[in-house]
């Protein structure tokens, strides 16, 4: 039976209480949306015009139908519960999704270069082949391979050809297929304490022998890992910055770590997620380049250097892995938008990404150097800080307290997306501090009025 004016009306308007349609949306024409639900114009025509006479929706001439832009809603959002009794899991979810200043993992927004992406957008929509509007190749479009190759070979210090990037949707998604391509389920993995919180989630499930090696001013303990988990088939590690302690893992412990790997045939997993931010002159190769052996597995991103929303990041594959990949690949994954992939492939190839990562890290060394001194100044002698040579976020450790998690949390009630250190550990030592961004700080004063917020209720807290 055809649909009624009725079930239209009921529909839009539980759309519109439940925050589904928003003020100011637009509704399809009548005409539109008769042809779509197969039903009379004037159906339509009935439950547009009951919505508008309820104050729902406005009528706005020859520019057609809206949800009324004046309209304010008394609902009160559900409560979720959380699934999980991980008492870090809702710090770091709402700091993911939340909006607010100091977020961690999100380059400096205003400073991207929005008029030549377009520009490049636009000349790869026009240059869509129609061999290209099929489905994308799993391992990853081939001239974005290739521009990936020659990127990590300079820079980084690799030494790897097009055929060894698979280029994935991100973190998550590399370690799914990493350890699906080349272990077992019982394989032992370790995973550095502290450590990023997204990992450590997607290990607790899905890695049933899961182990941590603490980290300390060199990275991580590579002698704890011989000792304790020699047998381990995977170590994850962050030698370029650790996550989130930011330090750099020493020449002497990359070695040993290599030394392991090959002698044992044992996979290092490299997350090299922000190598590309260093402030000092010293440019850290990452630790793929030492790696003659091949036995570790690069993991890059464009998160940082150009947008989390792009969703792009690579693996490199060691060579002897590229079949165990594709096959592990073709199962798992569906290539990543080839649109994407082309404005990418431009934006390498052109050079802007190269000019746009000068500009970013000229500009996050000093928003770094504003941060810092307006902790300074607002909380003199409250935190100690450790600076490394680049990153995107600094750890600011309290010097005499162990309360960081109720002080993130009272930093978060005045939009201050920093999080406590404490809860990126797993094994019983811990450090205590917030971990905050600087990349979308504007100047010092603006930092200043910022973390100035909370600054009676962190002195009475931490009194
Ligand atoms: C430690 C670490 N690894 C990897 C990533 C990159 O993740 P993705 O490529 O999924 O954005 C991030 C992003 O914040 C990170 O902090």
């Amino acid at each position: 039976m055809a649909m009624g004016y009725r079930e239209i009306y009921e529909r839009y308007r539980h759309n519109i209480l439940a925050g589904v349609l928003k003020p100011g949306d637009k509704l399809p024409s009548i005409r539109v949306l008769a042809e779509e639900l197969n039903v009379a114009r004037k159906t339509v025509e009935a439950a547009y015009a009951v919505l508008v006479g309820e104050g729902y929706l406005v009528s706005q001439g020859a520019k057609g139908t809206c949800v009324n832009p004046d309209l304010v809603l008394h609902s009160a959002r559900p409560v979720m519960t959380p699934s999980s009794d991980d008492a870090a899991l809702n710090q770091f979810l709402d700091l993911r999704d939340g909006a607010g200043y100091l977020r961690l993992g999100i380059p400096a927004l205003n400073a991207f270069p929005n008029k030549k992406w377009l520009l490049l957008a636009g000349k790869a929509v026009r240059g869509l082949r129609p061999s290209e509007m099929t489905n994308p190749p799993v391992m990853g479009y081939t001239p974005l391979r290739e521009a990936i190759a020659s990127y990590v070979n300079i820079p980084r210090g690799l030494n790897c050809t097009a055929e060894q990037v698979f280029v994935t949707s991100g973190y998550r998604s590399n370690l799914m297929l990493i350890l699906h391509a080349l272990g077992e389920k019982s394989d032992k993995v370790v995973f550095e304490d502290p450590g990023y919180f997204f990992g450590q989630r997607l290990l607790k499930r899905f890695a049933t022998r899961l182990h941590y090696a603490p980290v300390d001013r060199q990275g991580i303990n590579v002698d704890y890992l011989l000792c304790h988990h020699a047998d381990a088939r995977f170590a994850i590690v962050t030698p370029s910055h650790h996550s989130p302690l930011a330090v750099t893992l020493s020449l002497p412990r990359k070695h040993q770590l290599l030394e392991w790997a090959a002698a044992s045939q044992r996979w290092i997993i490299e997350d090299d997620y922000d190598g590309e931010f260093h402030y000092t002159r010293k440019v850290l190769p990452a630790l793929k380049s030492l790696d003659n052996q091949d036995r570790v597995i690069y993991m890059g991103t464009f998160s940082k250097t150009v947008m989390p929303a792009i969703r792009i990041s690579y693996i490199v594959m060691p060579k002897a892995t590229i079949a165990r990949f594709r096959e592990i690949g073709e199962i798992m994954e569906a290539g990543q938008p080839v649109l994407t992939q082309k404005i990418l492939t431009a934006f390498l190839s052109e050079g802007h990404f190269y000019k746009h990562l000068k500009k970013m890290r000229a500009l996050y060394q000093q928003r770094r150097k504003m941060l810092l001194e307006a902790l300074q100044t607002v909380y003199p002698g409250l935190f100690e800080i450790e600076l490394s040579d680049g990153g995107m976020h600094i750890v600011a450790f309290l010097r005499a307290s162990t309360r960081d998690s109720e002080l993130a949390a009272l930093w978060q009630r005045h939009q201050l997306q920093v999080s406590a250190l404490s809860g990126w550990y797993c094994l019983s030592a811990k450090r205590y501090g917030l971990v905050m961004s600087y990349t979308n700080i504007a100047s010092t004063e603006q930092a200043i009025a910022l973390i100035s917020r909370p600054r009676a209720e962190t002195l009475a807290l931490l009194a």
